[in-house]
């Protein structure tokens, strides 16, 4: 296998855009990451590209086609790869493993979704969690990760405030980023007193309904300079399923996938968690954010709602989580968000990241789940 780097990415603004279209999003992605990289569309070898549900969402499917053909790059293979919220993160190991096999040099990975043209985005979301035994029984994903939260706070003793704050330190962070979909702050009481979604999760311990695209470009390790003074170098990258359904789970408070993909990412990379500097990690709900530091190995389990609390997940802390401002604050498009996450961390890596740049950073990570833990990805990078 070949090392690999990644030599440019990009994101579009998040938000609800009227006046961009499935098609331009992608594309502006695309270029961008492109001009980032100092290539030509014409270095391109193959593209992979994260999407959920465009077929529901835009009516539109074969979009790996529509996208190949709208950015000029026919005849290269472009190929989707779906995994409902993990699109973006199976995307970027799709192109990884392009490139490590040897079977590409030059690769684009991206990822992309349009979730505002629908007038109720809801089943088409639910549509990642298992129809015949949850859906069709009346859940949704804010349920589903409602009945998550409210497990680990009768286990643990999580309360609804450390769950607030996960959301308050997330918009901390994205009122210093000009791509996110909500760049403002927020208090606890304003999470506390948000209106009610599914007990006990609000409005704001919720990622957004999002429009959005991003891209990365990937080559060998080894060829990295010949683009780009700064290679961020790929150091692991690991996937995992999970059961679908959350009634088959021996523990709803752990999300098996990710314990699973962050033991291989560890393994691979050679590192412990206590290595990471930084983690862009998927907090669709507030208590996913919680569940991720416990199962990426960050705090023990049961002890996120206190070392959340106490800030060690601050971009000053002890181990900075979503400097970009998480799903929560920079928006989640489904298909896009494993590819933002990266795009984030190379930026931080870089020393790019502009005011909410932490300082010092060596050894980043990301972390993109699907439905409610059945997929989940785990990439370590470095520079
Ligand atoms: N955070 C902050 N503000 C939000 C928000 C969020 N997540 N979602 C909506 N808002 C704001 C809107 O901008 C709007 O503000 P305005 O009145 O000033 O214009 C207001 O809240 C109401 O927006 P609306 O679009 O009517 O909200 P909604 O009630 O239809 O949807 C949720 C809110 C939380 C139900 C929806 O965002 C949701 O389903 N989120 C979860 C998405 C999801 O499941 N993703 C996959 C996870 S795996």
């Amino acid at each position: 296998m070949r090392d690999v780097a990644i030599i440019g990415v990009s994101q579009t603004k998040f938000g609800e855009l009227w006046d961009t279209s499935f098609r331009d999003m992608i594309t502006e992605a695309g270029l961008k990451a492109i001009g980032d990289a100092g290539i030509e569309g014409a270095d391109l070898e193959a593209m992979f590209v994260g999407n959920m549900s465009a077929g529901l969402f835009v009516e539109q499917e074969h979009i790996a086609s529509l996208i190949a053909d709208q950015a000029g790059l026919n005849p290269i293979p472009c190929t989707r790869v779906e995994a409902a919220c993990a699109s973006g993160g199976l995307a970027l190991r799709s192109g990884i493993m392009a490139v490590a096999s040897g079977y590409h040099d030059v690769v684009i990975s991206a990822g992309v979704e349009k979730m505002t043209d629908v007038v109720d985005p809801t089943p088409v979301i639910s549509t990642a969690a298992d129809q015949e035994w949850e859906v069709q029984q009346g859940a949704s994903f804010p349920s589903l990760y409602a009945m998550m939260a409210r497990r680990h706070m009768h286990e643990y003793g999580t309360t609804r405030e450390q769950l607030a704050m996960f959301s308050v330190i997330n918009h901390k962070n994205g009122f210093l980023n000009p791509l996110a979909q909500f760049p403002m702050k927020i208090t606890v009481d304003q999470v506390l007193n948000s209106s009610m979604v599914a007990d006990p999760l609000r409005l704001l311990d919720c990622s957004p309904i999002t429009d959005g695209a991003a891209a990365v470009i990937l080559c060998p390790a080894e060829d990295a300079r010949k683009y780009t003074d700064t290679p961020i170098y790929v150091k692991a990258s690991a996937q995992a399923s999970g059961t679908i359904g959350l009634h088959e789970r021996r523990d709803i408070t752990t999300i098996d996938a990710t314990v699973h993909a962050a033991r291989m990412a560890y393994k691979m990379a050679g590192l412990k968690p206590q290595d990471i500097d930084v983690a862009e990690v998927h907090d669709c709900f507030s208590i996913n954010g919680l569940l991720a530091i416990e199962d990426l190995g960050f705090v023990e389990k049961g002890k996120a709602g206190p070392a959340v609390e106490d800030g060690i997940t601050e971009r000053d802390g002890k181990i900075p989580i979503n400097p970009s401002g998480g799903l929560k604050s920079r928006g989640h498009p489904l298909g896009a968000t494993g590819i933002a996450q990266t795009a984030e961390i190379v930026w931080q890596l870089r020393g790019e990241a502009g005011k909410r740049q932490i300082n010092g950073l060596e050894i980043g990570m990301t972390h993109n789940i699907g439905g409610t833990g059945g997929t989940a990805a785990v990439h370590i990078f470095s520079n």
